[in-house]
């Protein structure tokens, strides 16, 4: 495990990604919602296909993010990005 800052909100991709598991816990509340889109895409190209997105439970991915994950557990909100078809 290495530990790094990051500006989720910046256009950069986070060094080492795709991960298998990417954890953005109670960040993406506090934001806008055209924000919050593009955050969400941020994160879903940070997630290797076949691995996890986990958030917070306040939180819940815009529709076209949510369409290339599998909902794992809906109440913990963890998802597994989807292999391409
Ligand atoms: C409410 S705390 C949640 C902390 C932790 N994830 C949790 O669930 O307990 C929000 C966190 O988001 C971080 N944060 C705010 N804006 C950020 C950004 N643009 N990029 C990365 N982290 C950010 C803050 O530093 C803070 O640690």
């Amino acid at each position: 495990m290495r530990f790094a800052r990051h500006d989720v909100c910046g256009d950069a991709p986070p060094a080492g990604a795709p991960f298998d598991l990417v954890a953005c816990r109670n960040v993406l509340i506090y934001f806008q919602p055209e924000l919050q889109e593009r955050v969400f895409h941020a994160l879903l190209a940070a997630v290797r296909p076949g691995g996890v997105l986990w958030l917070g439970e306040a939180e819940w991915p815009c529709a076209s993010v949510l369409a290339e994950l599998e909902v794992l557990d809906p109440a913990a909100r963890v998802f597994r990005r989807r292999r391409s078809a």
